[in-house]
This record gives C-alpha cells, structure tokens and sequence, in this order.
C-alpha cells in the first residue's frame, strides 16, 4: 500500500507515519514545516524509508504531485487550534479548506480513491450534551471549527460524485509523544512544562470539569484501520469514551513524574464547557476501533518522552 501524509512532520502525522512504515506501507511525507518538527520523521529519512516533500498544501500543484502513485491520503495538514485561527483567519481558511481542496483534486487526477481526514470535534461549537455522539448539533463557534467542517463536507460532496471515500475521524483531545509545548497548546503538554520546570500548574475554575484524552498511537491505529477498512464515506467520532478531571489529570501527571509543584486556581473561562466525551460507539461498529491505552500508562511514556526532549527547552 503505498500513502500520502500531508502534514506528516506534525506530532499526529508523524506517529501515523511511523505505524504505517510498521505495517510495511510506502510513504510519502508532505509538509511545509510551519508547525510541525523534522525531528519527528528524521530517523525515516536518514534511512530512505520515506520520501520527505517540502511544500505547502495551498500549493496545487505540489499537492497534485504528491498524489501520484498513491492509493491512500491521509490528510492532516492544517492550521491548528481555536486561538491560532482567531489570530489569523485568513491562514486558518486558506490552509484547511483551500488545502482540503487541493488534495481532493490532487485525488481526482491521480485516481487516488481513498481519504482519511482528520477532523476535530472543534465542528460542534459549543457542547450541549456531556456525551457527544456524531449527530450533535454542529454549530462551530470559531473559524477553525467551520474550516474543519468544511473540510469534511468537501470530502463528503467529492465523494458524492468522484469514485472517492473519505473516512472522517473526529478527534477529542490527544495526547501523547511528539507533542511539545507551544503557545497555543493543548492541557497535557502545559502540565508537563510546568512540572518540569517546578512551577505551580493553571487550572481555569474549580478542575472538577472533565475531558476525554486519546493516546496519539490509538488515534494512528483508528487512522490505519480507517484506511484498511471496507466501510466508505463516513464521519466518526473518535475519543477513548471516558473521561478524566483535570484536578485528577494534574495530580496523575506530578505523581508520574515525582514532583509535586502544586495548582493553582484561576477563575472559569466563559468559552470552556463543563463535560466532555465521545461517544465511541460508532466508530467501534464499523472500523472496530476501541482506545486500548489507559491513561496512566500513555502519561508515563509521555512525561518520559517530555523529560528526555522538550524539558528546560
Ligand atoms: N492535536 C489535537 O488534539 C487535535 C484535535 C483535533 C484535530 N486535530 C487535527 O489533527 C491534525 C494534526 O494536528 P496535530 O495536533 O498533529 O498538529 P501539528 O501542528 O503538529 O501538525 C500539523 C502539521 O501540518 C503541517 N502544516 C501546516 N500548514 C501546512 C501547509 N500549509 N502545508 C503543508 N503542511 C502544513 C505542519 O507543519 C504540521 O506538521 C490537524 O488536521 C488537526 O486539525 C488535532
């Protein structure tokens, strides 16, 4: 089987990238490097087990390049995160649907007939169940959300009428190696910065709301088995189906790493939603996709991973 990743430096494509290879697929690697890591994919180029391309997913004709040969893409590419689009809107769209575009035609021209996306629950706006199943009102409150929904509906529209199938896998929050701390980073990476460094941690209200967390090598296998799958176009949504508080998540992470730094309370913010968690059922019926690592365990190989590579950096 022979793959496209775009954005598969990034800390997601690149544990995708190493799982395929596992699994003896060819891979090619698109990406521009804006957000993610040549560290992540070194090892694979040094041994020529990937072809590694520098270019931009806005870029039509690089994507449309990219495209041959292959029989599956796996498209993650984007402007990541909430903030980051409300600082730059033009980039979020530009980036998430222009290139979501360009790699459906790329698709199209090349006779690629599979796509798996990697979408985010970020498509439903604001939370209006504790439980989200894939029918929850999708009201997305901020450019990325609509981007990544527009996304999704592309895939949806070409498959509709080009001989394509598109797999769209919702993400919750995902944690795991890869991913380091940047200013617009996600809860676990934050921690992980602040007990390495012996300050107290920020918790926003009184830490008693709860999110579900994935391990990144359950959200690669859910990307594999979606590309191997018979199953055609369809969206899912993809969490571990339970939930964590954030005052048990902070006290899980100092107690892994054996430093107690202590929390310190801040006042709720107006857009944070109280509970949150996928409803896994879906995806575990049609592409037999369940979250296998427990929490604790996938903290421990992360905290280990953040300690020996982004610690004091
Ligand atoms: N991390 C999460 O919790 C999460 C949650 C929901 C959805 N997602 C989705 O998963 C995907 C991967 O996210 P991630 O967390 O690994 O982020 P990331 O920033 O590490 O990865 C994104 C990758 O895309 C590349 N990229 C960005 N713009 C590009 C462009 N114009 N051309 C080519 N490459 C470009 C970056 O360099 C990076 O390698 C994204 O599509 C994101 O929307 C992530």
């Amino acid at each position: 089987m022979k793959a496209l990743v775009t954005g598969g430096s990034g800390f997601i494509g690149s544990n995708i990238v190493k799982l395929l290879l596992d699994n003896n697929y060819e891979v090619k690697v698109l990406d521009n490097l804006s957000s993610g890591y040549q560290i992540n994919i070194q090892p694979f180029i040094d041994n020529k087990s990937i072809e590694f391309i520098r270019a931009d997913v806005r870029n039509g004709d690089a994507v449309c390049t990219a495209c041959k040969g292959v029989d599956v893409v796996f498209h993650l590419a984007a402007c990541v995160g909430r903030q980051k689009s409300l600082d730059d809107p033009i980039l979020d769209s530009s980036t998430n649907v222009l290139g979501a575009v360009n790699v459906l035609e790329g698709m199209r021209k090349n006779n690629v007939h599979r796509i798996v996306y990697s979408s985010s629950a970020a498509i439903f706006g604001e939370l209006v169940t504790p439980t989200i199943a894939e029918d929850h009102p999708q009201n997305a409150d901020s450019p990325y959300g609509v981007s990544k929904l527009a996304a999704e509906k592309m895939i949806l529209a070409y498959s509709g009428i080009y001989d394509i199938t598109g797999v769209c896998l919702r993400y919750f929050n995902i944690y795991g190696v890869n991913q380091r701390f940047d200013l617009y980073g996600n809860v676990i990476p934050i921690f992980a910065k602040r007990i390495y460094a012996g300050e107290p941690i920020t918790i926003y209200g009184d830490g008693t709301q709860t999110r579900d967390f994935v391990n990144v090598h359950d959200v690669a296998r859910a990307n594999y088995l979606a590309s191997k799958s018979e199953h055609g176009t369809d969206v899912y949504n993809l969490g571990s189906g339970s939930s964590i508080t954030i005052n048990h998540l902070a006290e899980m992470m100092q107690d892994i790493a054996g430093i107690q730094v202590g929390i310190k309370y801040a006042p709720e913010r107006p857009a944070d939603v109280k509970h949150c968690k996928a409803d896994a059922s879906k995806v575990l019926g049609a592409l037999g996709f369940k979250a296998e690592v427990e929490l604790e365990q996938g903290l421990m190989e992360y905290m280990q991973w953040f300690k020996d590579n982004c610690a004091g950096k």
